[in-house]
């Protein structure tokens, strides 16, 4: 390797890089075990004891941990990902020139994993956790969760989870839901949006998206008496609502969505409502994926008025 003049560290990189990058069709025997050998820079499931056993002894429980995790595996830094960037290609480039094809120093098949490689750091991935430094953190975690179900589980149990869930449930049914009537009217004039688009004989345009926030999200689920509770949910009634509707991790991730489609069915208009890409049914058309459209309208008629300023209070 001293034919190439390259510093050994970066070689080595080179090598783990390439390696790690064709890792799904394995580099030649020399290399096999090569992540073995890669000292601080070796990664953690080298090393790791994969046992999940609980770890206990009689007449004790684990009560505390105090632990000291190095940082899982990331990107070099800046300097070294330059270098990598022209120094690694030089390498490259000059072995694909010394072994020409049929050269038996090195196989065709290396010299092809060569030929399709290319750096892929730019400066800004300095230092980032990759794929496999996440795994290492997670993995981690949960073993250490199975071996001392005690200490770890005590904050981030099921039952923990469950009380912040019902916590964030609470605060989202009383600032954006069924609490106050106001809230949820609030989203009248979306509704009336959306039937207007669907009533004009225009055929253009074919789609309107808004894109908005949680809270307009909440109102008009709301508003169209979707995952609607027999009563208010209220902090003390934990016990009794573990089966409600109004659960925002389900109703209301990143990303949820309501969406709406007009059919024609011969002459007679038909509305499909989906959230989060599921069929729902809306009260107005309880048995049916597709509701009449008159019908929904029909329904939903008494909110159609919608004094937006009156029930805000907007002075005009
Ligand atoms: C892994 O840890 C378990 C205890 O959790 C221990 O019994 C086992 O011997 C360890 N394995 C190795 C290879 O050290
Ligand atoms: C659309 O057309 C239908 C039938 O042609 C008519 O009854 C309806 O009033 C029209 N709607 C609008 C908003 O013009």
């Amino acid at each position: 390797m001293a034919l190439f003049g390259a510093p050994n560290y970066v070689l080595c990189v080179f090598l783990v890089i390439f390696c790690v990058v064709k890792s799904d069709k394995k580099c030649s025997k020399a290399l096999n075990d090569y992540e073995t050998y890669l000292g601080t820079k070796t990664p953690y499931r080298i090393v790791a004891n994969y046992s999940t056993s609980e770890i206990k002894y009689d007449d004790c429980k684990a009560v505390k941990l105090w632990a000291m995790v190095r940082h899982g595996t990331r990107n070099p830094n800046v300097k070294l990902i330059e270098r990598m960037n022209t120094r690694l290609v030089e390498i490259r480039d000059a072995i694909l020139e010394n072994f020409p094809e049929g050269n038996g120093e090195i196989n065709n098949f290396d010299l092809d994993l060569f030929r399709g490689w290319s750096p892929k750091l730019e400066a800004n991935d300095e230092k980032k956790l990759t794929h496999e430094g996440e795994d290492e953190m997670v993995l981690l975690a949960e073993r250490l969760q199975s071996r001392f179900p005690g200490i770890l589980t005590s904050v981030y149990s099921d039952s923990a989870f469950k009380v912040m869930e019902y916590a964030e449930d609470l605060k989202y049914y009383w600032i954006d839901g069924y609490g106050h009537e106001l809230t949820y009217k609030q989203a009248c004039p979306a509704l009336t949006n959306m039937i207007e688009f669907f009533q004009t004989n225009e055929s253009l345009p074919k789609s309107t998206v808004y894109f908005t926030h949680s809270g307009t999200l909440l109102k008009m689920l709301a508003h169209l008496e979707l995952y609607k509770e027999e009563k208010h949910l209220l902090a003390d009634d934990y016990d009794k609502n573990s089966d409600r509707n109004w659960k925002v991790s389900q109703i209301d991730s990143f990303g949820t969505n309501l969406i709406f489609i007009l059919f024609d069915c011969q002459g007679r208009k038909k509305v499909l409502t989906m959230h989060q890409e599921d069929i729902v049914r809306l009260q107005s058309c309880p048995n049916s994926d597709l509701c009449d459209f008159d019908t929904f309208i029909n329904y939903y008629n008494k909110d159609l008025e919608c004094p937006f300023d009156t029930m805000c209070e907007n002075e005009l």
